[in-house]
């Protein structure tokens, strides 16, 4: 073998393992794309990521996780104006004592109180799917 033959064949080697290298890339990015759609929920038990499907499937009602991280928590997380803390059962029994229990608490969720907006910012949001974030948050 002359010179440029070996050259040239030490090039085609290298092509074939760099276009080995980017099939095996590329299909490791197809298995990264598809993966979400492929993943199988049961119901009943939590599927991360993938949840609003879950939740479609389920009757389209919105969980109370998804409720609080999308309105609820934005005041409700730190305690913002006043408002009571996530997992801060105390303060929303002080309040549910109050208003009459969880129904009560409802009711003004649903009108607002003072610097709380209705319906906690969340105008699609269902009775039961207030109820459902008010309990969670409280722990009630
Ligand atoms: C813009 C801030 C804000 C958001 C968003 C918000 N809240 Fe509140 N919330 C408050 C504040 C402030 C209070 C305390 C009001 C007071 O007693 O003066 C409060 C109080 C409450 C109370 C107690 C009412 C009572 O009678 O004592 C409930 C129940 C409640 N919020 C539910 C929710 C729910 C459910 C969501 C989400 C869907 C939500 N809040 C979103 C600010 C907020």
């Amino acid at each position: 073998m002359n010179l440029i033959k070996k050259m040239l064949a030490a090039q085609a080697a290298v092509l074939a393992l760099w276009a080995v290298s980017a099939q095996a890339a590329t299909n490791d990015e197809i298995a990264e794309r598809i993966k979400p759609v492929g993943e199988v929920c049961i119901q009943g038990e939590e599927c991360k990521g993938v949840g609003a499907v879950a939740v479609s499937a389920g009757g389209g009602a919105k969980s109370p996780d998804d409720v609080i991280a999308a309105h609820c928590g934005a005041c409700h997380s730190a305690g913002v104006l006043g408002a009571p803390k996530v997992g801060d059962t105390a303060a929303w029994k002080v309040r549910a004592d109050k208003e009459g229990g969880l129904d009560g608490l409802l009711a003004k969720a649903i009108s607002g109180i003072n610097a709380m907006p209705p319906k906690g910012t969340c105008a699609t949001c269902s009775d039961d799917e207030l109820k459902g974030a008010i309990q969670k948050m409280s722990g009630l």
